[in-house]
């Protein structure tokens, strides 16, 4: 099968290859994949920074954000049937296992020995087909099919919202505002998620967008440009005290800005991977004074469990329900997989790029 593959560490070496049909064992699952999309995590294994090929190999499937449709099932694969549309969840657990990945909280794994699909020690699924077990796919109603792409980096978020409630159970707490840095995929749908909840919403974003901006004033959010407006406390006076900040850039300096400008009994949660050596000096005494004075909490949160995916599931429901239309507005860009490394350029002014690996063919899904 056709496969877009890389050697690990080695920059530029990103190629649509031939590479060995995959063979579902006993209990698995042969996927089709239709399409996946791309994101910052691509663009480094691409350029070499980050990817590991799965033990004894030398090439690296690369795709992490799937969808796809199961081809057939073998003996002892139960909960799904030929033809439904599935997303793959990404993490292993380790091989241990820690007490997290025992758990399945493997999004928690404790000893870093954990594989990710497409991206650490596994391949992943920007090819034409796949195979998994069922316990790590997750079906999605087909009428959720046309963005049900975005339900890995989704997940995500799901994560990230969940976490954020659970520190904050430490009180009694109302979140009335929120803010979001970057109006990229994470972003954008952690703003949703908020939205759904009612929170008042703010993105702040390096630059004017229409598309971002009309995306996110679709959903009742506020757009901030950020070449008009530092993040801080001048920004904090006009729009009112701030209890939640998620920072989807990955620019390392504004999670300092968000611990300064976070509001009494706050939340900053990082999700931004920042690949880079940045240094930076902080007002340190006037950042640990106010974190202790108005009991602020800074985390960072990776990755997501199989209940997470289950959540985001639900989630495209009600996002669709309420906001028609926005989800697949944020697919900006779809291409065939002969030109994938197009899909691999730099972000732009981009939301989410999806490769397109096969339509529909002629092969009836079955059950073996
Ligand atoms: C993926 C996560 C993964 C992380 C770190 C992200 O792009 O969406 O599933 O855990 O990269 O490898
Ligand atoms: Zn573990």
């Amino acid at each position: 099968m056709r496969a877009v593959v890389v050697t690990p560490r080695e920059a530029g070496s990103g190629r649509l290859a031939e590479v060995p049909d995959p063979q579902p064992q006993q209990g698995e699952v042969l996927v089709r994949v239709r399409e996946v999309g791309l994101d910052g995590t691509d663009i480094e294994i691409l350029e070499g920074q980050y990817g590991e090929a799965p033990p004894g190999e030398d090439y690296l499937i690369i795709g992490h954000e799937s969808l796809g449709q199961v081809q057939k099932l073998t003996d002892g694969a139960e909960g799904l049937s030929p033809g439904d549309w599935v997303v793959a969840i990404v993490r292993r657990p380790d091989p241990v296992p820690c007490r997290n990945c025992a758990a399945d909280e493997w999004d928690m794994c404790l000893n870093g020995q954990y594989t990710e699909r497409g991206i650490k020690g596994r391949h992943g699924f920007l090819a034409e087909f796949y195979v998994e077990a069922p316990k790590f796919l997750v079906r999605v109603p087909e009428e959720l099919s046309p963005f049900a792409v975005l339900l890995e980096p989704l997940a995500i978020v799901e994560k990230a919202v969940e976490q954020i409630k659970r520190i904050q159970s430490r009180m009694v707490w109302q979140p009335q505002r929120a803010m979001v840095l970057g109006a990229g995929t994470i972003g954008l749908l952690a703003a949703m998620l908020l939205r759904l909840e009612n929170v008042e919403v703010h993105i702040y974003n390096r630059s004017e967008n229409k598309i971002k901006r009309d995306l996110t004033e679709s959903t009742g959010a506020n757009y901030i440009c950020a070449k008009e407006r530092p993040l801080g406390h001048e920004l904090e006076r006009e729009i009112g005290p701030v209890d939640i900040i998620v920072e989807a850039t990955g620019f390392s300096p504004l999670a300092f800005d968000a611990m300064d400008m976070i509001g009494p009994n706050g939340i900053v949660c990082l999700t931004g991977v920042s690949g880079g050596s940045r240094t930076l000096q902080i007002a340190a005494d006037h950042l640990n004074l106010e974190m202790v004075l108005m009991n602020k909490v800074v985390f960072g949160t990776v990755n997501a469990n199989r209940r997470h995916f289950e959540t985001g599931v639900r989630h495209l429901r009600e996002i669709e329900a309420r906001w028609p239309g926005v989800l697949s507005r944020m697919i900006t860009h779809r291409y065939p997989i002969e030109r994938f490394a197009e899909a691999l350029q730099r972000p732009s002014r981009d939301i989410k790029r999806v490769v397109r690996v096969a339509s529909p063919g002629p092969q009836e899904p079955g059950r073996e």
